[in-house]
């Protein structure tokens, strides 16, 4: 994909992260937006995490990178919504694969796991990937198809 349009949000955990990753994003000459949280006052995950998967799921944006203090909060409240898929990364070959295999469009980090110089080496491998399709696009679908039934049968 080339140069996606970003949206960025986080809970007070990750601000700084948050921070860090809009300012190298918009240095490198991206379109990002910044939902928040803009301080350390407490704040629900959720909630941001919503704001980064209402901007992608409406095409605002490309893709979302959503933080908190260990990514998961935001990676659950985020994939409940339709059309999101988003994968917590730690370390470089996920975040890669998240992207090539399952066509993750918002990536989640926790800011109290990995540092900064991790973190952006994440963002900038999540990003130089591009999703593989072939065998990979029919697992995707059925995922979608999961969220259309929201029911599994046995
Ligand atoms: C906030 O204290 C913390 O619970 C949140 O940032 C996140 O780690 C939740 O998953």
């Amino acid at each position: 994909m080339k140069q996606p349009r970003l949206a960025v949000g986080c809970d007070h955990a990750a601000v700084a992260m948050k921070d860090d990753i809009v300012r190298d994003l918009r240095g490198a000459g991206l379109q990002v937006e910044d939902v928040g949280a803009f301080n350390q006052d407490s704040v629900d995950y959720p909630d941001f995490a919503a704001l980064v998967a209402a901007r992608v799921t409406s095409g605002a944006a490309d893709l979302g990178i959503a933080l908190c203090g260990t990514g998961i909060g935001v990676a659950i409240a985020a994939n409940k919504i339709r059309g999101v898929r988003a994968a917590v990364c730690h370390d470089v070959t996920t975040a890669r694969l998240s992207r090539q295999h399952n066509d993750a469009n918002v990536l989640c980090m926790g800011a109290r796991i990995i540092g900064p110089a991790v973190a952006a080496d994440i963002v900038k491998e999540w990003l130089a990937a591009d999703f593989e399709g072939g065998r990979h696009k029919r697992r995707v679908e059925k995922i979608e198809a999961l969220e259309a039934t929201q029911t599994v049968k046995r």
